[in-house]
């Protein structure tokens, strides 16, 4: 592939799709969690965070460069490399900061979703789980919380590289998919863009079954007796 005016395509449309996507699920799952009345936007957008990270994952592993897990420099020695001159290293993907930052997000917000998922069916009385259904809650409550961490962590990140790298952020690589510096651009092959597809196609249909997930009588009455007992 030709490269342009010594700029590399880091990240291609699926990964930036991704992003925007998960950007807007979590925001929205995690602020509606709140309102009662948004309850079933509430798991909809939690399972299309589920469904965008659960692809993810695949992705990292069959993906194209820079956005595969082999490509994360997380070794102990790159990690303390880079923190010793954060001035002068630049990185074509992500740098080891942002790699662990990305990781967690990644396996954290899955794992948010999925006990999610675990505490609508006990509420509903069809998950039985040999402890309290309240453990599930906190966990639940408790991975929402370290996933909204990690997205500050994330953003704080971008802000230090902006200050630090002034003329090579990764600030606008997000939006334009490209950084500076040439280097092999990150060209998808049959399979990824096929994937892709299917990718954001499940992650969408879940969105709309959760959507119609019924809310039970059973459930809101599971809720009521837990606040009397709670006002008692
Ligand atoms: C809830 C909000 C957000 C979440 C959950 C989130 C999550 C992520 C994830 C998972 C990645 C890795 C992408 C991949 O490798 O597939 C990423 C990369 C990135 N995000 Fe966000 N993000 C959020 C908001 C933002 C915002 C508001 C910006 C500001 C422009 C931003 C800028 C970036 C940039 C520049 C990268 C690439 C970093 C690099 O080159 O190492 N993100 N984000
Ligand atoms: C990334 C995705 C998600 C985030 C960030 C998130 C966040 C939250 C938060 C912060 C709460 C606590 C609200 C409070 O009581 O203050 C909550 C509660 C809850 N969430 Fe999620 N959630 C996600 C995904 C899901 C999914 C996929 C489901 C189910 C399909 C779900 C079902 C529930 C239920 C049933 C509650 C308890 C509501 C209650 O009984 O008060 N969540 N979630």
């Amino acid at each position: 592939m030709t490269q342009k005016l010594n700029k590399t395509l880091v990240w291609g449309i699926p990964t930036r799709v991704f992003h925007w996507l998960l950007a807007i699920s979590f925001t929205a799952a995690y602020i509606l969690s709140d309102f009662e009345q948004f309850q079933s936007f509430h798991f909809a957008f939690g399972a299309l965070a589920g469904g965008l990270l659960a692809g993810r994952i695949i992705w990292g592993l069959l993906g194209p460069r820079y956005s595969k897990f082999s490509d994360f420099p997380v070794t102990f020695n790159k990690i303390t490399a880079f923190v010793k001159s954060i001035k002068n290293s630049a990185h074509v993907g992500h740098n080891p900061l942002a790699s662990l930052a990305m990781l967690g997000i990644i396996f954290i917000g899955l794992a948010t979703a999925i006990s999610g998922y675990m505490l609508y069916q006990i509420e509903n009385q069809s998950l039985i789980i040999p402890f309290e259904g309240d453990f599930i809650k906190e966990t639940h409550e408790i991975l929402a919380n370290l996933f909204l961490i990690l997205v500050i962590i994330h953003l704080a990140g971008i802000a230090v590289d902006a200050f630090v790298h002034k003329n090579d952020s990764a600030f606008f690589s997000i939006f334009t998919g490209q950084k500076k510096g040439s280097a092999p651009n990150a060209s998808l092959n049959g399979f990824q863009k096929m994937f892709a597809v299917v990718w954001f196609v499940i992650a969408f249909s879940l969105f709309i079954l959760a959507f119609n997930l019924p809310v039970t009588e059973q459930q809101d009455d599971h809720e009521k007796a837990k606040y009397e007992q709670e006002d008692d």
